[in-house]
């Protein structure tokens, strides 16, 4: 068996061999005839085509049924997760006015590593050796990124290196996280029923998770009014929460949970928002997918506790991706480097006698030159 049942595979003949092909990450249909796949991290379309749009609906009323869902006129969307990890979305004429979209993003092969995330360049030892030693001494981290950029994945990593001693509350829409931990919960977000009726939000999820004793809760994905719920709880007595976070910059990724904790918060002042965002987060890890289809952690950096006199985020950028250019197959070439900004805990690190010395956090001197020249 393949990504579906042989069921299923037959309304699904002609992207089959993409949902086999390791290779590929994705298989994205606009309409019967127009289908795109996502092969070593680039996109390309292909000449497959379902025939007529019957036959493509046909092919996503089945994935609904084998994930135990229904899609239809009166529920045009499918947001949904298969048994093997992979993701599916849909969505129905004529809101998707090309014909039925489909979207499948395959799971292959269980969840990276650091180790994993090094050898394919996305980040470099230290920086992994920095987050894992952040995420020990619980803080509080953002993963920012747009779409497809790898945040997800990064939270998988990220998540699994807390300590197995504590006790993990994982909240998410549709639930696509797989921490390997030896103490965690899962909980997912209902839809509402056909008369509207049993939606559980993840609001409602991470209310009731505060009590159920946890150590630390991850929110797949930040992206509504549980923006205020995280950051409360992060500023509560569970440090070492994570959460992702659609977003281009560090500071957007701040700017855009404000916005969504103003959803959420309506009573609140926007400059308590704010205060309460910039002392609840310690780290934001900017994720990016760059022209050559690689997903590159671009930067690492630290949020001040305090906003300043006029109001604004102090983000420091701790590591940086500088690209350097590109290579003959295309490939983007940089490194990233510690900036020379310290940590505002790094007497924390030394404390705790983690063998991260002070010398780790050194720029090389092109770097340096480097920053000069941009600056001027
Ligand atoms: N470090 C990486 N190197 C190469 N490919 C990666 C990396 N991280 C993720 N990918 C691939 O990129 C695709 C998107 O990954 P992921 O789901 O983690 O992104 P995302 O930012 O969470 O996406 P979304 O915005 O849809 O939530 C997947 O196909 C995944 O296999
Ligand atoms: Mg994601």
């Amino acid at each position: 068996m393949g990504v579906f049942e042989d069921s299923v595979s037959t309304f699904l003949r002609p992207i089959v061999s993409y949902l086999e092909d390791d290779s590929v990450s994705e298989v994205l249909v606009n309409g019967p005839d127009e289908i795109f796949i996502e092969q070593r991290g680039l996109l390309q379309k292909v000449d497959a085509t379902f025939g007529d749009e019957q036959a493509l609906q046909a092919a996503v009323r089945n994935i609904a049924q084998f994930v135990g869902r229904r899609i239809d006129a009166e529920n045009p969307i499918l947001d949904a997760r298969l048994p093997d990890g992979s993701r599916v979305a849909a969505v129905l004429p004529p809101c998707s006015r090309k014909g039925t979209s489909l979207s499948i993003r395959k799971f292959n092969g269980g969840v990276p590593s650091f180790g994993d995330l090094i050898k394919r360049g996305s980040i470099t030892k230290d920086a992994a050796r920095f987050i894992d030693i952040c995420v020990y001494l619980s803080k509080n981290i953002i993963i920012s990124g747009g779409t497809g950029s790898g945040k997800t994945t990064l939270l998988n990593v990220i998540g699994s290196r807390i300590p197995k001693t504590q006790r993990t509350l994982v909240i998410e829409d549709s639930s696509e996280l797989q921490i390997q931990s030896d103490h965690v919960v899962f909980f997912e977000s209902q839809p509402p029923d056909e008369h509207g009726k049993g939606e559980v939000s993840i609001r409602d999820l991470i209310r009731s998770a505060l009590r159920l004793r946890p150590d630390r809760i991850i929110v797949g994905e930040v992206r509504g009014s549980e923006a205020i719920d995280l950051i409360t709880a992060m500023n509560t007595g569970h440090g070492g929460s994570m959460g992702t976070t659609h977003a281009n910059t560090p500071v957007d990724a701040l700017v855009r949970l404000e916005t969504l904790a103003m959803i959420g918060g309506t009573q609140v002042p926007v400059a308590a928002i704010r205060r309460q965002i910039a002392s609840a987060i310690h780290l934001v890890v900017q994720i990016k997918r760059m022209n050559d289809g690689s997903r590159k952690v671009v930067q690492i950096s630290e949020v001040m506790p305090e906003v300043d006199e006029f109001g604004k985020y102090q983000v420091k950028a701790i590591f940086e991706f500088v690209q350097k250019g590109r290579n003959e197959a295309g490939e983007v070439v940089g490194e990233m480097v510690p900036t020379g900004y310290l940590p505002s805990f790094f007497r924390e690190i030394q404390l705790n006698r983690i063998p991260f010395p002070k010398e780790k956090f050194e720029p090389p001197s092109w770097y340096i030159e480097h920053q000069k020249k941009t600056a001027a």
